[in-house]
Order: C-alpha cells, then sequence, then structure tokens
C-alpha cells in the first residue's frame, strides 16, 4: 500500500470518526510526507484541537508553515514549543530554520549553535518541508481538502469555546460607573438606545451596527463600562483580551473570533468586548505576517457582516494605545465611534473614592474632600489601591490590638502621598500624538484634556 492508499483509508474512516484527533495526526504527517502541505496542514490543525495530540501537531505544522512561507505563525509556534522543552536539539534546529528563512542569519546561528550542542545537526533536513526525497512532484497543484475537516470543525461546539469568556455574573450599571458622563452621553445614543428603540433609529435612517472604541490610560474604566453597557442592557458581558487570543489558540485565532461571533449572535443581547485592541496592529512583525493579517480580515468580516446580521450584539474595543489600531477598523460600520476614557476629575474621583471607603470601618467619618484635592490625575485604579493601601494599616492595628481600628483621613493622605498617578506616564505619550498626529481631529478629545490640565 503506497501513501496515497493510505490517506485514501484514514480518509474513509475520518469520514465516520470526524473528531478522532489520532487519525487526523496521522493523515497530516502522512499528507506532508506526499508533499500535500495544504491537507497536511488542515489536518493537523484539526488535531491541535485535542489536547493529547497538541504538541506532536505543533511540531509538524512549523516546518509546513515554514514551506509556506507563513514565517511568522511558524516563529510563534516554535518559540512556544521551545518554552515547554528548551533542551530539545530537534526543537532547536527547526528554529534555526524558521530564523533562517527570514533573514535572521545571526540569530539562525546561534539557534543552529544549540541544535548542534544538544547533538541534533542544524542542516540534516537538506530537502523542502513537507516534500520526502523520494516523491516527486505531484501533477494535482491544487489538492482537494479532505471532505470531512470542514464537518470537523463545525461540529466542535463554539459556544464552548466562547463560554470561558463570559463574564455577565458579575452585573455592573452606569450607576456604578463615576464620573465619565460625555463618554456614557456618546454610549447611550449609538449603542444602547438603537438597541432598545431600532425602529426609531431605522425611522431616521439609522441603522445600530458600528461599535465604539474606547481608549485611554490604564485603569480609568474602559473595561468597566463596557461591563455596564451589558448591564444596562440585560445583555451578556463576553470580554476578551487579544493577548488571549493569540496566546492561547494561535493558529485557531480566527476560528475562535468566528466562534465569538456566532455565540454572541445566537445569544443575543451581547455585549462583545475586545480587549488590548491594538496588540492587532502594531509589534511581532505584523507587515509580513499571514498570521495576523487572518485574524485582522476574520475580525473585519466578522464585524461588517451583512445587514442586521449582528443585530443584538453590541460591540466594544479598548486600548491604551489607540495610534497602533489599525485604520481599517475606523471605516463606517465598524468602530466608527472613537471615544477618550479620561482619568476621573474631582467629582469623579469622589465617587470613586466614596464607594470604596464607605464598606471600611469608619469610612461614614472620612473627609473625602480633601482626599480628592491630593489625588490629582489619579486613576480609578489608583485610588482602588489607595483605599485597600490605608485599610492595610488599620487592619495591622486592629489585628495587633484585637479591636477593630477605623482607616482615617490620615491614612488616605498618607497613602496617596506615597503614591504617583499611573496615568502620568501615559499622558506624556499622548501629548505627541495629540499634538502630532491629530490630522482628522480622532484625538480632539484627549487634546482638550491636555489643554486643560497644561500638558498641551
Ligand atoms: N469611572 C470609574 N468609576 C468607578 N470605578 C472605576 C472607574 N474607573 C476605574 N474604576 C475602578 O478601577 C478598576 C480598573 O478599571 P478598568 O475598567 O479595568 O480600567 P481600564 O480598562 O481602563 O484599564 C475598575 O475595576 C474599577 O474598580
Ligand atoms: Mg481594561
Amino acid at each position: 500500500m503506497n501513501d496515497d492508499d493510505i490517506l485514501s483509508a484514514l480518509e474513509a474512516a475520518l469520514e465516520r470518526e470526524p473528531r478522532a484527533a489520532p487519525l487526523w495526526l496521522l493523515y497530516g504527517e502522512l499528507a506532508a510526507r506526499a508533499g500535500r502541505t495544504d491537507e497536511a496542514l488542515a489536518a493537523l490543525r484539526t488535531a491541535h484541537e485535542d489536547a493529547a495530540c497538541r504538541e506532536r501537531a505543533a511540531r509538524r505544522i512549523v516546518p509546513l508553515l515554514r514551506a509556506k512561507g507563513q514565517l511568522a505563525e511558524a516563529l510563534i509556534r516554535i518559540e512556544a514549543l521551545l518554552a515547554q522543552s528548551q533542551s530539545d536539539g530537534a526543537l532547536h534546529a527547526e528554529h534555526a530554520r524558521v530564523l533562517r528563512a527570514r533573514g535572521a542569519d545571526e540569530e539562525a546561528a546561534r539557534a543552529a549553535a544549540r541544535a548542534r550542542a544538544l547533538g541534533v545537526d542544524p542542516e540534516a533536513e537538506a530537502v523542502p518541508a513537507g516534500r520526502s526525497a523520494d516523491s516527486a512532484p505531484k501533477p494535482d497543484p491544487v489538492p482537494p481538502a479532505p471532505a470531512a475537516a470542514a464537518s470537523v470543525n463545525e461540529s466542535t461546539e463554539p459556544a464552548d469555546w466562547a463560554q470561558q469568556f463570559d463574564w455577565s455574573g458579575l452585573v455592573t450599571t452606569f450607576a456604578d460607573v463615576a464620573g465619565l458622563d460625555d463618554v456614557k452621553r456618546q454610549i447611550r445614543l449609538k449603542i444602547i438606545a438603537p438597541f432598545q428603540d431600532p425602529a426609531v433609529f431605522r425611522a431616521f435612517g439609522r441603522s445600530g451596527g458600528g461599535g465604539i472604541l474606547l481608549y485611554g490610560p490604564p485603569g480609568c474604566g474602559k473595561t468597566f463600562i463596557a461591563r455596564a453597557v451589558a448591564g444596562e442592557c440585560k445583555a451578556r458581558f463576553v470580554a476578551v483580551g487579544i493577548h488571549e487570543i493569540v496566546d492561547k489558540f494561535w493558529g485557531e485565532s480566527e476560528k475562535l473570533v468566528h466562534a465569538l461571533f456566532e455565540d454572541a449572535r445566537r445569544r443575543a443581547p451581547t455585549v462583545l468586548f475586545f480587549d488590548e485592541f491594538d496588540a492587532l496592529g502594531g509589534g511581532r512583525g505584523r507587515v509580513e505576517s499571514q498570521f495576523w493579517k487572518t485574524l485582522v480580515d476574520q475580525l473585519l468580516q466578522e464585524m461588517d457582516g451583512v445587514q442586521g446580521k449582528n443585530e443584538g450584539v453590541l460591540l466594544f474595543a479598548a486600548t491604551n494605545m489607540p495610534w497602533n489600531v489599525d485604520a481599517a477598523f475606523r471605516r463606517p460600520g465598524r468602530f466608527d465611534r472613537v471615544l477618550f476614557v479620561p482619568p476621573p476629575d474631582e467629582s469623579a474621583r469622589l465617587g470613586i473614592l466614596r464607594a470604596r471607603a464607605s464598606k471600611l470601618p469608619g469610612g461614614d467619618k472620612l473627609d473625602l474632600a480633601k482626599v480628592v484635592k491630593a489625588t490629582p490625575l489619579f486613576t480609578g485604579a489608583d485610588l482602588v489601591a489607595l483605599c485597600d493601601r490605608a485599610a492595610e494599616r488599620a487592619l495591622e492595628e486592629s489585628l495587633a490590638g484585637g479591636k477593630v481600628q477605623p482607616v482615617t483621613t490620615k491614612d488616605l493622605l498618607e497613602a496617596a502621598k506615597a503614591m504617583r498617578s499611573s496615568a502620568e506616564e501615559w499622558l506624556a505619550t499622548a501629548r505627541n500624538h495629540a499634538r502630532y498626529a491629530n490630522e482628522s481631529g480622532q484625538y480632539d478629545e484627549l487634546a482638550e484634556f491636555l489643554k486643560r490640565h497644561k500638558r498641551l
């Protein structure tokens, strides 16, 4: 029996047992040996979904990606494998080959040296990956994908994947969000109102659709307010960081994105929130990377959809670095509203402190106005940390004395003195963008904030 016969037999078996990951693995390995690279990749990716086959599948996937020139993904995968087994010479050898293919010759030489030190000859694999020395090039240039591969992927329950990002248990509403009145107003108009009264909006020729991109320094309530929108609309809250999508589901990221949207549509209303949205833009050699491109394309496709497809899906994204977000996401119907989430002003700081301090012993006797004056530009997260810090002193004394000691205004002021606003650094960076890269007025709100605080 030659490879093709075995492959046909496996194909038949897989049609009956489409969830048998070890069979997919075997199929992938044989297809790779027969030079049927695309089929091999599809099969190995399917095998990769199964925890028991994952590592072996990943090892087989890397040389195939390299052969196809998908070098960014190849690099991410091989580095992930290496992180788990540093003393595996074969992995270092493959690492060297991927690096060389990317033109990183020095790094490649170092990786090759590591492979040799571990007893593996990095030059040994002389034939191109995915094709064994004895198999002549196939006349069939576009091998048909295994028929069952698609059905396996569809039968994998996407809700299982999406489930882990569902945070609906923690109900928050706008009343919990201090300040940010302008942000709330715009979200009401753009997202909540069309959701609650679609007929009125249609009468004005407007569609709901599209999403909101929130940006600002860390810790000022971007995630918090997206969660509150879910509370306002009695919708589910599904939140996922782009890094999570990439790190936990590399190679499968675009499938996860599809699963998240499908789940959001099926169990609407859903607030679907993408955090760290800038991760899709800068970093990790994006330009040449098929890997990121596939993910971005998938997201765009899900967002655009056909009219009404995403009804009941309220879309949010957040970033600390809006200047790294791909302009393609800003087009109409996508994240066409970009809102600045600033550090809390005095009344918002008072609100945050009050909500937090009222839960502490002695909380009703605190002079919070004084604390507000002592915390210019502190973020919401800073204020929460400040209360915790102040409470620590009182807690220690309480434990020592065996009697509950109240937290005092002095505790809070001392904690404030020991801390710095964590927004400062962000504002310094943002200033340059507001000053030199605001041609289209996208940072007007930021610029105005900076002017008001004499930073521009
Ligand atoms: N405007 C606000 N009102 C109430 N709490 C806030 C506010 N901003 C921040 N916080 C508090 O700080 C924490 C961190 O905020 P978060 O939404 O995670 O910030 P971001 O997403 O902007 O980095 C929140 O969980 C909340 O406890
Ligand atoms: Mg956040």
